[in-house]
């Protein structure tokens, strides 16, 4: 099963993506997830990625369109995936398409978690990441056993320094912009489905798993 997470920043496409994956054991794709593991072991990458994330802007196409496509050509990605992060551009998406032509592969479901922006601002002020493993959590609707401690490794979690309101406000204008045709685009593919992001983390995963089945 291949699934495209679709959504604004905070929508909670890490969130679901995380469930899904953990339910289907496929992995969880997150460029997001990539380029700050990168920028943690300060990779050139990671260096290049990080002047772009921390205006809140996307990083260029070319510098990631082809860690996308050399991931999805993993042994680990036969049985599926969820891209949660990617495509965020036209360009971006018709990359993927024209690599998974050649695969002779398609995505089987673009989901759509739909936020509205008053609500992202909310949820990002309380988000805490693991910068380790990726996992997300939030203080009121999500929090760790231990504060400040990550579930899942034990690593330290932190404030994403893209999380900052302005940062938040910044993401949000490049997602309307940059990143919303893609719903127009996947649906014209006859694959896209629309989940309400507002209801509980669980009500929305079960308002996923209705789509791509039990
Ligand atoms: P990325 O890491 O992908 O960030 P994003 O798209 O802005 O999305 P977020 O990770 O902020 O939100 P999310 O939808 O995953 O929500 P989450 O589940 O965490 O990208 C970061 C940057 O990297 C970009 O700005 C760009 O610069 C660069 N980048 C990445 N990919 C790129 C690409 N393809 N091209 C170019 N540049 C790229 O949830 C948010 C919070 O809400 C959490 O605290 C969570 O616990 C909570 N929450 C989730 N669901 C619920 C719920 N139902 N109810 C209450 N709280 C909830
Ligand atoms: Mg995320």
């Amino acid at each position: 099963m291949k699934i495209i997470m679709l959504g604004a920043p905070g929508a909670g496409k890490g969130t679901q993506a995380d469930k899904i994956c953990e339910k289907y054991s496929i992995p969880h794709i997150s460029t997001g997830d990539i380029f700050r593991a990168n920028i943690k072991n300060n990779t050139e990458l990671g260096r290049k990625a990080k002047e772009y994330m921390d205006k809140g802007a996307l990083v260029p196409d070319e510098l990631v369109v082809d860690l996308v496509v050399d991931r999805i050509k993993a042994d680990d990605c036969k049985n599926g995936y969820v891209l949660d992060g990617f495509p965020r551009t036209i360009p971006q998406a018709e990359a993927l398409d024209n690599a998974l032509v050649a695969l002779n592969d398609k995505v089987d479901y673009a989901i759509d978690v739909e936020v509205p922006d008053e609500n992202i601002i909310n949820r990002m002020g309380g988000r805490r990441a693991c910068v380790s493993c990726g996992a997300t959590y939030h203080v009121v609707y999500s929090p760790t056993k231990e504060e400040g401690k990550c579930d899942k490794c034990g690593s330290e979690l932190i404030i994403r320094d893209d999380d900052k309101p302005e940062t938040v406000k910044n993401r949000l204008n490049v997602y309307h912009e940059q990143t919303q045709p893609l719903i127009d685009y996947y649906n014209g593919k006859g694959i896209l489905n629309e989940v309400d992001g507002t209801m509980s983390m669980d009500d929305v995963f079960a308002a996923i798993i209705k789509i791509i089945g039990a």
